[in-house]
């Protein structure tokens, strides 16, 4: 069968669905929460997060390929009606008119910026929201200071090391392209090499606070 990286991707990204789920627990029950996954690549955390709450999610990414991808997967689960895949930045404009319960940032500030994305996501929190931030794992202390300065209060923190990444991840991503033509996989390949190269790197951590 031939799956293109996106499926290959998605089979091994759900193996981190566990702490997603983990770090939503931290977060007291809310009945039918709006829900943003800003940078929500390919949305493995958004369907995700539509299986373990009741509540409505906008999925949000500048990459439009990804999003044609996660539509087609929405189509095929019926659930057009709980989520609304949104092409757009973080940094738009007007882009919505309604404020959030929870917002869940995965792999999105280390990519623009966390000083500079921190403020532009709690501005779309309600004046009671909740946080999910998984990014890189250096400049805790900083990152907390961050938090400090626009009273977020941290519910949950925890950390994903290299051993995660290669039991959950890594290794699946190497088996799943291990008999590809490598041309079509070059990226992957080239990843779990880096990977292999220097594991520390890949350690990521995860924070839930409290608007
Ligand atoms: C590391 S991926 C994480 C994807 C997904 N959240 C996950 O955890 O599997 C980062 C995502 O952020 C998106 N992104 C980068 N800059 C963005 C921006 N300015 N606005 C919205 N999304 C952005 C990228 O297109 C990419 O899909």
């Amino acid at each position: 069968m031939n799956l293109n990286p996106y499926e290959i991707r998605d089979s091994c990204r759900r193996n981190l669905n566990k702490y997603t789920i983990e770090a939503f627990s931290s977060i007291p029950p809310i009945n039918k929460p709006l829900i943003l996954d800003m940078g929500c690549g390919t949305g493995v955390s958004t369907l995700a997060l539509t299986k373990i709450s009741n509540g409505k999610i906008y999925a949000v990414d500048s990459d439009n390929s990804c999003l044609l991808w996660l539509e087609e997967k929405v189509k095929a689960l019926n659930c057009a009606d709980r989520i609304k895949v949104i092409h757009a930045s973080v940094f738009d404009e007007n882009l919505f008119d309604e404020k959030f319960d929870i917002i869940l940032a995965e792999g999105l500030l280390n990519v623009i910026g966390f000083e500079t994305g921190l403020p532009v996501l709690i501005k779309h929190l309600k004046d009671i929201g909740y946080l999910i931030i998984h990014d890189e794992f250096k400049s805790d202390r900083e990152k907390r200071a961050l938090f400090k300065k626009h009273n977020l209060e941290p519910l949950n923190a925890f950390v994903l090391n290299e051993n995660v990444w290669w039991e959950d991840y890594y290794r699946c991503l190497e088996k799943s392209i291990s008999k590809k033509d490598e041309r079509l996989f070059e990226k992957e390949h080239n990843e779990v090499i880096e990977f292999k190269k220097n594991p520390e790197i890949f350690r990521s951590r995860y924070y839930v606070l409290k608007k």
